[in-house]
């Protein structure tokens, strides 16, 4: 199948940010998107918007550091539209910190939720899309795997790990998968919010360069947009101003 009409997207953290821009472009292109974070009444109000514009969404309540829960959004995709398509791999925290502040229960949850939360949307989508020959897994990683800073070194290596995974399944997925990874540099979303660092929380940027989701949500668009033979791999989107 080419282009986005009719595709079943499933995407994770998709109540706000870059997850819900994206689902929005997606769902006004014709895509049937299921919905999974956390929290469902961001996700019950997403939904309801999509609905409303004409679209079509399901949401599920999905905490993707549990295994279980990927499956039961994957299965839920199939059960609901008979196929899944694409599987957006996109919540993550960034609760980053200087080395020297010890927040190794942030490392854990980064850890957790940025690469382990992929690794359990594999084991849910893989089989799917082998059954199906065909499917696309986009995972959005960051422009912070890609020029490593201080503070971020844990939050990057989550990154890269999702990178490093990427690539490799890539190579094993074979003719009939795509494998993609976007990058995003600063974008305006809530991500911040999860910082504890009182460290970085006093450094916050005088001045906001920021893109906006709806710029990321068009690099998501453009890579399932492509003909079945065509696999986007990795796209960086970063504001011309950031360094
Ligand atoms: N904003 C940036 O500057 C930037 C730059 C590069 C890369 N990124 C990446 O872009 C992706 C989206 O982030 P964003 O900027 O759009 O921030 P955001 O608005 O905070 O979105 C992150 C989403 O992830 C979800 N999430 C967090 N923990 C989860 C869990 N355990 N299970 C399921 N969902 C979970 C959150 O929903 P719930 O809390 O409801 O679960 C939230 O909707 C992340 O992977 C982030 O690393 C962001």
């Amino acid at each position: 199948m080419t282009g986005i009409d009719g595709k079943v997207v499933a995407i994770t953290g998709a109540g706000s940010g870059i997850g819900e821009a994206s689902a929005l472009l997606l769902a006004a292109r014709g895509a049937k998107l299921v919905l999974g974070a956390r929290r469902s009444d961001r996700l019950e109000a997403l939904g309801a918007r999509i609905e409303a514009n004409g679209g079509t969404a399901v949401w599920k309540t999905t905490d993707v550091r549990r295994r279980g829960d990927l499956a039961d959004l994957v299965a839920y995709a199939c059960g609901r539209y008979g196929a899944l398509d694409v599987l957006v791999s996109n919540a993550g925290i960034g609760p980053i910190s200087p080395f020297d502040e010890l927040r190794v229960e942030d490392w854990d949850q980064m850890i957790d939720v940025n690469f382990r939360g992929v690794l359990h949307g594999i084991a849910a989508a893989l089989p799917v899309f082998r059954k199906q020959s065909t499917g696309q897994f986009v995972n959005v990683v960051s422009t912070a795997g890609l020029r490593i800073v201080p503070n971020q070194a844990v939050y990057a290596a989550t990154k890269n790990a999702v990178r490093t995974v990427s690539e490799g399944l890539r190579q094993e997925a074979g003719p009939d998968l795509r494998v993609t990874m976007i990058s995003p540099g600063y974008v305006a979303t809530e991500f911040a919010d999860s910082v504890t660092s009182p460290t970085v929380k006093s450094q916050a940027p005088a001045v906001d360069f920021s893109v906006s989701p709806d710029d990321i949500a068009r690099a998501v668009a453009f890579a399932i947009e492509q003909p079945s033979n065509v696999d986007v791999g990795d796209i960086v989107v970063r504001p011309t101003a950031q360094s």
